[in-house]
């Protein structure tokens, strides 16, 4: 039986992208959105118009060219905040979610006044000054120092990207990182939580959804957990706010962090979300332009946020890009998008029915995004990719910068296919048929 699916069909052609061939003039079938998502043309047309039209640097410029670029800058960071439901002072333009993430765990070493004491080459260890206005940190940032016994709470589907900075920071101030495990479909199992999340624990940050099996993570009751304890929570959103409805407000979350490239924007780009009390106390990583107030031979203030946390000449034409983004998911409805893509989950978990096809997470369509993680018995998930895109077809292999996850599995790897609201049936068809295929290839089956 064929799933209906809303009728996103024409939006394809929106996407130049989609429209070429590989691979000996094979029609491209792109399942590695999770990866970066392609980008349609209002996309790229606004980045270039800004190019060709307004380029200047933002803010302070006595001409036309820079107040067209500052309006299109800030109009942007409103666009993009609304589209999360927050303000637009709470958004922090970043590079992308690894940035973001690292810049909370950055602020809060910072603040502790121990950045560097990571056991890393060259590190000096003697990065401080949260007490007062040295180094320009206000006196709030008190509220983020993190000493021994303190402790950091992640969980074992984490991209690395909010885990290994999180490490960075347990092992400069002395915390202890702590994680809740999966359970064997690849949700996370919070049956512990009570003994994972305590009085003790400072910090909660974890995936709204996982970027191998597509879990969405049991956030209300996570967060529930973290807010009881009086912990600061980030979310690493970035693979949830391309595919459903995130209301980053009514979630109630301390810092979120989201990039452009997987939400039809450019790469170069992405948003750290900060609730405004917090971002005033929150030390700045980088420091330099843009980001101060006053400056002595000695000393400096911050700026207020978000400014603060900006520093140099920003990536403009990007911001204005991932704005456009933003406005174009708008154009087409989250709900509509979450609708399309729950179609085309059942129709991907279908691939499980192939001999020798094993998904590594959840196999039931629930709670979960149109990412499905899989192995080939018998056949490494690289030559797995290779037949696929022999077929004009596009997914990615590896460990998807989550090993810990992967061992929790006990593979080394897998394949993953990851749709998108462009995505078709007849894609998620062109998988099945070639993924049937493989083990034959390999002279595994008989034909
Ligand atoms: C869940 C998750 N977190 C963080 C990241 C890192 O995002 P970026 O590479 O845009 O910084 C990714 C990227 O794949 C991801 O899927």
């Amino acid at each position: 039986m064929t799933a209906t699916l809303p009728d996103f069909s024409e939006l394809r052609d929106e996407f130049p992208v989609l429209g070429r061939t590989v691979r000996d003039d094979k029609p491209l079938v792109y399942l590695d959105s999770a990866a970066t998502a392609q980008k349609p043309r209002v996309v790229l047309d606004a980045m270039m118009d800004f190019y060709e039209k307004y380029n200047a640097a933002v803010h302070r410029g006595a001409h036309q060219l820079a107040e067209e670029a500052t309006t299109a800058y800030e109009d942007s960071r409103s666009a993009v905040a609304s589209f999360v439901g927050v303000e637009g002072d709470e958004i922090v333009w970043t590079s992308g979610t690894s940035a973001a993430i690292n810049t909370v765990a950055y602020g809060f070493a910072n603040a502790s006044g121990v950045l560097g004491a990571s056991g890393m080459p060259g590190a000096s260890g003697v990065l401080g000054g949260s007490g007062g206005s040295a180094g320009g940190l206000g006196a709030g940032a008190s509220r983020f120092a993190l000493n021994e016994g303190d402790e950091i709470v992640i969980t074992e589907a984490e991209h690395h990207s909010n885990l290994v900075p999180w490490q960075q920071l347990a092992a400069r101030t002395g915390a202890t990182l702590k994680w809740l495990g999966l359970t064997d479909d690849g949700r996370i199992d919070i049956s512990d939580i009570e003994d994972v999340i305590t009085d003790r624990t400072r910090i909660v940050s974890f995936a709204h959804a996982s970027n191998v099996t597509g879990a969405i993570a049991p956030a209300e009751a996570i967060l529930d957990a973290a807010r009881a304890v009086g912990a600061y929570t980030v979310l690493d959103a970035c693979q949830t706010v391309p595919h459903m409805p995130v209301n980053l407000a009514d979630l109630d979350v301390d810092f979120a962090a989201f990039s452009a490239h997987k939400m039809f924007g450019p790469t170069g780009v992405g948003a750290l979300f900060g609730k405004r009390e917090l971002l005033e106390d929150l030390p700045p990583v980088f420091t330099g332009g843009s980001m101060v107030e006053r400056v002595t031979m000695t000393d400096f203030t911050c700026a207020p946020p978000p400014a603060k946390f900006e520093a140099g000449t920003q990536m403009i034409a990007q911001v204005i890009g991932f704005a456009v983004a933003t406005r174009w998911l708008s154009t087409h409805g989250m709900d509509a998008i979450a609708a399309h893509e729950a179609g085309l989950v059942k129709e991907l978990l279908r691939i499980q029915e192939i001999p020798g096809v094993r998904i590594i997470g959840p196999t039931d369509a629930t709670d979960r995004l149109a990412v499905v993680a899989f192995v080939v018995d018998g056949v490494h998930p690289h030559d797995v990719g290779q037949v696929l895109d022999d077929a004009g077809i596009a997914v990615r292999v590896g460990h998807h910068c989550a090993q810990p996850l992967h061992r929790r599995f006990n593979v080394p790897a897998t394949a993953r296919a990851s749709a998108s609201v462009y995505t078709s049936l007849s894609d998620v068809q062109a998988l099945r048929e070639a993924l049937a295929d493989v083990r034959t290839f390999f002279g595994m089956d008989d034909a």
